[in-house]
């Protein structure tokens, strides 16, 4: 495999020294950036660029074209694992993902096969290896999954929700059925996540959107206690290199010292808590990834600025912090703005680190 020109992140994650703060952004690739429009169109659909390891690749790199960012992130989308327990994903434009087959009973549950990420994933795997490839050790490449319980939400409600109805009342009728789909869910993202290491990955990313909306007893249970338990079932080093783990919980902030106590190297951080604050609380166990409001990405690039440099003195002096956006950037942003802030990173980034 090539040397990597560009660690910094795999670094900051691990908390050795590096030059300046590294950055990424949680959908990087995505309907902000015309290029990426343009190869949606050529592909048809968003799945089609997902299932084409040519085309997700080709979207996978667009950012990394017009901004240094320091990461790549796997083109996927969380709900592929769904899809290939049979539940038949699609998406319908402007409502978001929906599936044919919809859990509802224990039958149901008691029928998902576990997929096998070589034979039932492998678009996936082959993605991740193409990507390795043409990256060719510029920066390094991020796998992904959603946790347990953001998939158990999507199949259970049949698409996005609101007040996530159904899979509540399943969680308190009947825990032991949620529990069985939790263990299901924990066992295939185990393995699809060992299948993006062993096809290049080379760090993780859990997306916990939906744990932030339980209660706080049934975050631990239904959601934390699943993530645990694929942490420690991860592979930890590959091809001579630690593969570091970031745990997301959106709305998490008020858990972080129990998070932090799950084996993950690192906590992703959505934009309602300080991040100083956060390292005080945590920053002995993990390091921390975040936490910039993707709405502050509206504003203009001074005000953007100005937010950068408050997260960086925020979090202060050292490493141990991945810059990034507290979730998604949103489509309506500017290039432009984007560009800004991971301009903005590294160049006032550099005062917090000691030169080698
Ligand atoms: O970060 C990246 O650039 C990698 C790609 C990525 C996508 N989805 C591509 C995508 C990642 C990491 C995801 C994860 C994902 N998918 C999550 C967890 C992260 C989060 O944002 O909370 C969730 C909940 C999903 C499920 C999902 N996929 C939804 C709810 C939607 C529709 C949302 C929307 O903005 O319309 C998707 C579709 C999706 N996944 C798009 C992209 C670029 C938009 C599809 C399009 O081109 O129309």
């Amino acid at each position: 495999m090539t040397a990597l020109k560009n660690d910094r992140f795999l670094r900051a994650l691990l908390k050795q020294p590096v030059d300046v703060t590294p950055v990424w952004m949680m959908r990087q690739a995505g309907r902000y950036l015309p290029e990426y429009r343009a190869s949606r169109a050529k592909a048809g659909d968003f799945m089609s660029l997902c299932m084409n390891p040519a085309f997700a690749c080709e979207v996978t790199l667009q950012p990394l074209e017009r901004y240094p960012l320091d990461a790549a992130i796997l083109f996927s989308d969380i709900l592929t694992i769904p899809d290939a327990m049979g539940q038949g994903l699609y998406f319908e434009t402007g409502e978001g993902p929906r599936f044919r087959k919809v859990i509802s009973t224990v039958a149901d549950i008691e029928a998902l096969p576990i997929p096998d990420p070589h034979q039932d994933l492998g678009y996936v795997m082959d993605a991740v290896s193409t990507i390795r490839r043409e990256l060719n050790g510029r920066v390094p490449l991020i796998g992904f999954s959603g946790s347990p319980w953001t998939l158990a939400t999507y199949m259970v409600e049949g698409g996005s929700s609101k007040d996530f109805r159904k899979i509540k009342a399943m969680l308190y009728d009947q825990p032991e059925a949620m529990h069985l789909l939790l263990g299901k869910l924990a066992q295939a993202v185990t393995a699809y996540l060992n299948g993006q290491i062993q096809a290049g990955a080379q760090a993780v990313q859990i997306f916990d959107t939906w744990g932030g909306n339980l209660s706080s007893a049934a975050y631990q249970t239904f959601s934390l206690a699943y993530m645990k338990q694929i942490v420690s079932g991860l592979i930890r080093e590959h091809d001579g290199r630690k593969v570091p783990v970031i745990l997301f919980t959106k709305n998490g902030g008020q858990w972080l010292e129990s998070i932090a106590e799950a084996g993950a190297d690192a906590l992703g951080l959505d934009w309602t808590c300080d991040i100083g604050e956060a390292r005080r609380r945590v920053g002995a166990k993990v390091a921390l990834q975040g936490n910039m409001d993707p709405a502050v990405l509206y504003a203009k690039p001074e005000a953007i600025r100005a937010e950068v440099a408050r997260i960086l003195a925020s979090y202060g002096q050292g490493s141990g912090h991945v810059f990034n956006l507290g979730h998604g950037i949103t489509p309506e942003v500017d290039p432009a703005h984007a560009g800004a802030f991971i301009e903005a990173v590294h160049e006032l980034s550099a005062g917090y680190h000691t030169p080698a």
